[in-house]
């Protein structure tokens, strides 16, 4: 399969101005940073093809594998990550946990527990959903890694709504690059894989990252250009959800 590096993922924007993203239907939830927007990606598909610096696992508190995202990785990883993450003594729901690599593309793997939804008290979800995103950033900068890219978390096995979570991620990411520590961050990605987190992420993303308001004239010559450099070889994130090459 094909790595896609943290520079081949469109930032927000580019896919503004190429509309594939729209501006926000319903009113923003943060101004408009043009910083901000070049340094978020998103992204549709595998996050075991992406060599960026470190992806995000949606993993359990043994840390020693499962199904969906977690599955993915490991079969990716190959064995020396399980026999790594055994060493780390498991880990709590909210909290998150670095290893190596071994035979995946990226550098590290930050696995994070994210909560299973509970729907009686979805304040306690949330909270520990927001700490998943936050302690994983927290790591990256830490660790001095320069991208990083986020699976959706909790939001297939542990059942949490796309759209809930997809605020509380974009939300978390927001308040941690506007805190000044997101500076040491070059690239932070959201990946989506199933269709209900692309039509999420696709309506969500712009209420926290909203466009920056371009000149016409700019506007015309900026998609020229994007149109002549751009080589197309990313997958979309048409909201139509069918990532397309
Ligand atoms: N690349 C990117 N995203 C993926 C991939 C992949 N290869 N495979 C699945 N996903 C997406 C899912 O579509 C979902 O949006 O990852 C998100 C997280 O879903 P899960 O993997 O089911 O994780 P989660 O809901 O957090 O449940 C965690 O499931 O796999 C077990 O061991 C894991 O017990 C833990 C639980």
């Amino acid at each position: 399969m094909a790595h896609t590096s943290a520079l081949d993922i469109r930032s927000l924007s580019l896919l503004y101005r190429n509309d594939k993203l729209e501006a926000p239907k319903d009113p923003p939830l943060s101004g408009v940073s043009s910083v901000h927007n070049d340094r978020i990606g998103l992204f549709r598909g595998d996050i075991t093809t992406l060599s960026v610096d470190a992806i995000v696992n949606a993993a359990n508190t043994s840390l020693l594998g499962g199904g969906g995202v977690d599955g993915a990785i490991h079969r990716a990883a190959g064995p020396k990550l399980r026999a790594e993450c055994r060493t780390l003594g498991g880990c709590h729901t909210g909290l998150s946990k670095i290893t190596d690599a071994y035979n995946l593309p990226c550098k590290k793997v930050i696995h994070t527990v994210g909560p299973v939804y509970d729907d009686i008290n979805p304040a306690k979800s949330e909270a520990a959903l927001r700490s998943c995103y936050k302690s994983s950033l927290e790591l990256a900068v830490q660790n001095g890694l320069k991208t990083i890219a986020f699976s959706a978390i909790s939001t297939g096995v542990y059942g949490y709504p796309s759209r809930g979570a997809a605020h509380v991620a974009c939300d978390t990411v927001r308040k941690f690059m506007d805190s000044g520590h997101g500076e040491k961050l070059e690239k932070v990605i959201f990946v989506t894989f199933e269709l209900k987190d692309v039509q999420a992420y696709n309506s969500i993303i712009p209420r926290h990252f909203p466009p920056a308001p371009i000149a016409k004239n700019e506007a015309t010559q900026e998609r020229t250009t994007d149109a002549e450099t751009n080589t197309g070889q990313v997958p979309d994130v048409s909201a139509t959800g069918t990532a397309s090459r």
